[in-house]
This record gives C-alpha cells, sequence and structure tokens, in this order.
C-alpha cells in the first residue's frame, strides 16, 4: 500500500463531505459514475451506507473504483469469536444499580491476539437487525491483521482508543490514531487493524442503529462542540494484487450477530480511486470546542455530544457519544462536578486517561461504568465533599478525558461482564459515607 507505512499520513477534511480521492491519476470518471468502461478498467462499485430513497441530508454512499469488485470472494464458513455479543440478551438479569468494572489485565498471551479476536463486549442493548441499539465493546490486542480483513454488516464502530495507536486500512485508505483521538467505520466498510504499539486497549461503541452524526447547534449557532472541518477521512490507496493466484486474505464477517470466514485471492483493500460521502473518518478530541456556564450551574452534560445516532423520537437518541474533555471550571456559588441524578437514559462511561471529576479514585483509564436508566448516581463521598466546601476560583481540569455511550435503551451487561473478576463489588460504597447533614 503506497502510504501505509508513513507516520505522514494525508487525509482529507469535513464530514459527510461529497470527498473525491485518486491513487492514480485520471482513476475517477469525470461526469458519470458508471461509464461502459471505467478508466484503466477498475470495477465501478456502489457502497450504500442508507436506503437509496433516504431523505438528502441522511443520504450516504460512495462510489469505489476497484481491481475487482468485492463480491469476489471463496466460500463462507462459520468463524468462532465467543467474546463479542449482538444485542441485548433479556434473559441476562441486570441487578438495578450503580456497576463499574477496573480495567481487566491484558492478557498473557496478547501478542497472539489481534483486533477481531480481541473484542470483548461489556453491554448491549436493542438488536442489530432491528437496526436499533448500540454495544459497548473493550478491545485487548497485540497483534496486527496483517492478511486478514474484517467487515461489519451489523453495525457502525466507533474506535475510542485507550492504549496504543491504531492504524485503521479500510476500502477508502488508511486512518491512523491514538489515545485522545477517535474514528468511525461505517457499516459494510471492509478494514484491518494494524497495531504499532503493540498491546493496545481500547472501547468500541458498535451501533446498530442510524449512522452517527454531529448534533444540531440550536441557539450555540453556526461553530462549536465538534467543528465538521475538523474529521478526517483517507485518500485512496490501494494494494497490489497476489500474482501465483493463492489466497490472499482471510475475510471475516459479522453478519446478525455471527461470525464467518473466506478466503479471498485478492486484497479487499485494492480500491485505486473514490468519490461520495460515505466514508471512514477520524477525530482529534483535542479540537472539541468545549462549552460550559460562564455563570452558575452546569448545562447538562449533552453540552459535550460529539456525535449522535437519533431514533425515532425527536432528541431521544439511540445512541450519543459524548466527552469530557480539559475544560476550565469558572462557576460561582455552585457545586462544579455532576449532580446526583437518575435519568431514563443509560450511560455507559469509560476513562481514556486522567481522573475523572466525579470518581477521583475509583474509576481508572480502561475500566468502565455503567448506570442505566433511572439508576441514581453522581460524585462519590469525596469528590462531594471537596467540592462543597472549594475555594471557587478558575479551575482547569486538565489531562483528563472520561466519554459517555449514553443511550435511549437499558444497556444488559453481558455474563462474562457480570461475572468478571475486574467488576468493582464495592463500587456502592464510595457513596454509603453520604450522611444526613441536615441541620435546622
Ligand atoms: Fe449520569
Amino acid at each position: 500500500m503506497s502510504s501505509s507505512h508513513t507516520s505522514e499520513r494525508r487525509y482529507q477534511s469535513g464530514f459527510g463531505n461529497e470527498y473525491a480521492t485518486e491513487a492514480v491519476a485520471g482513476a475517477l470518471p469525470q461526469g458519470r459514475n458508471s461509464p461502459q468502461r471505467a478508466p484503466f478498467d477498475l470495477y465501478p462499485e456502489l457502497i450504500s451506507g442508507s436506503a437509496f430513497t433516504a431523505p438528502r441530508h441522511e443520504n450516504r454512499r460512495s462510489w469505489l473504483y476497484r481491481r475487482q469488485p468485492s463480491v469476489v470472494a471463496g466460500r463462507y464458513q462459520p468463524y468462532a469469536q465467543p467474546h463479542w455479543h449482538t444485542g441485548g440478551d433479556r434473559a441476562i438479569a441486570v441487578p438495578p444499580e450503580p456497576m463499574r468494572w477496573h480495567p481487566s489485565p491484558l492478557p498473557a498471551n496478547l501478542a497472539d491476539i489481534d483486533f477481531v479476536d480481541g473484542v470483548h463486549t461489556m453491554c448491549a442493548n436493542g438488536d442489530a437487525d432491528a437496526q436499533q441499539g448500540v454495544a459497548a465493546h473493550i478491545y485487548m490486542a497485540g497483534r496486527s491483521m496483517e492478511r486478514r480483513a474484517f467487515v461489519n454488516a451489523d453495525g457502525e464502530i466507533l474506535f475510542v482508543p485507550q492504549q496504543g495507536r491504531v492504524v485503521i486500512t479500510s476500502e477508502m485508505g488508511v486512518l491512523e490514531i491514538k489515545p485522545g483521538e477517535i474514528a468511525l467505520v461505517p457499516r459494510g466498510v471492509v478494514f484491518k487493524v494494524a497495531l504499532p504499539d503493540g498491546p493496545s486497549r481500547g472501547y468500541l461503541c458498535e451501533n446498530y442503529g442510524a449512522q452517527f452524526r454531529l448534533p444540531e447547534l440550536g441557539p450555540i449557532g453556526s461553530n462549536g462542540l465538534a467543528n465538521a472541518r475538523d474529521f478526517q477521512a483517507p485518500v485512496a490507496a490501494y494494494e497490489h494484487a497476489e500474482q501465483d493466484g493463492k489466497v490472499a486474505y482471510e475475510l471475516v464477517k459479522k453478519f446478525g450477530g455471527r461470525f464467518w470466514t473466506a478466503p479471498t485471492s485478492h486484497s479487499p483493500f485494492n480500491v485505486v480511486a473514490w468519490h461520495g460521502n460515505l466514508s471512514p473518518v477520524k477525530y482529534d478530541t483535542a479540537n472539541f470546542m468545549t462549552i460550559g456556564s460562564i455563570s452558575f450551574d452546569h448545562p447538562d452534560p449533552s453540552i459535550f455530544t460529539v456525535l449522535t445516532s437519533p431514533s425515532d423520537t425527536p432528541g431521544t437518541a439511540n445512541c450519543d457519544f459524548v466527552i469530557f474533555p480539559p475544560r476550565w471550571l469558572v462557576m460561582e456559588d455552585t457545586f462544579r462536578p455532576p449532580w446526583y441524578h437518575r435519568n431514563v437514559m443509560s450511560e455507559f462511561m469509560g476513562l481514556v486517561y486522567g481522573e475523572y471529576d466525579a470518581k477521583p479514585g475509583g474509576f481508572k483509564p480502561g475500566g468502565a461504568s455503567l448506570h442505566n436508566a433511572m439508576v441514581p448516581h453522581g460524585p462519590d463521598e469525596e469528590a462531594f465533599d471537596k467540592a462543597s466546601h472549594a475555594d471557587l476560583k478558575p479551575q482547569k481540569l486538565d489531562n483528563t478525558l472520561a466519554f459517555m455511550f449514553e443511550s435511549r435503551y437499558r444497556f444488559i451487561p453481558t455474563a462474562s461482564a457480570l461475572h468478571s473478576p475486574s467488576l468493582d463489588t464495592d463500587y456502592a460504597d464510595c457513596w454509603a459515607g453520604l450522611k444526613d447533614q441536615f441541620k435546622t
């Protein structure tokens, strides 16, 4: 691949743009998508990320010009990936209380585990076939996929790396992200993952529902939060096909919650040029323009939404991806950490680095917490006490990045997450010391 080993990668800017890119000049047909013979005898192939008739502002598709069409593959056989679950398992009884997991230790055989085999589902909701809900996964892997490729027919995948860089080679080109950055790979786009730093861990949101998009800004106006120009899509890059007809790649496909594998005699990364508005993208959360109160109180955490997957009910997301990045706190006469609350929405949280202000001690990078619908939660005893007596001078919360996958659907932990040795069985104790201090 022309650019897979360079650290200076080239990108196109924007979110959902009409991107256009060619690795060989002249490879994109001009004025039409499917000429009788495409330039350089490439095969035109359309990938639709929305129904053909979706409204124009929702419509996503790209035209790929490739050495062989993706329909050329061997026969599929079942593939075992026992840790990756799809949708909520209603047979599991979910405790109606706050839950938290310490980071799992990286397995000793990590060097043998690649991204596909290293995904462990923490919790999920909805149903991929109903195109509703999300799964929250943690990946732990140490080996690059090399000649293995993966495609997910069940949903798009949002990458939130926590340890180690991730190089995503996709049909549209190569994206590289590091902790603090995120990437979004659309449903059905073939990709593979290389891990240049070896032992790697991170979070994934697998979204079965409507594609993530930038939230509406309302009275914020035409700028702010995640700005569209800061998203980056790859430029076209292709591999050379095998010469001797031997098996070139193994393609693993996730399809209806099941996994399948097929050999291919060519590389799936054979797209010489493409155009359209369906593409993987990356985003550096350091570019998030954070908005908060400059008087008193603080806004609802929805002010930190980077991307949203709407449901059929306005304002009630299938999933919001929300970050808690470095920011200044300047509010007067205000309890500055999050308030105690219950929420009809369900909240899965992770921590990329640093400390989360509501739980400075117990919530570790690489760990997770789950506060499901109407489960009360809030600052632990220590955070409450400190914030209630703090000198309210301007304060920078720095070197921290927590995030939340928030969904209208209750998250159901997997059996392995519920019985994991990493489950923090003492989590509730962090609120036990909050005494009645009512004084008349
Ligand atoms: Fe919350």
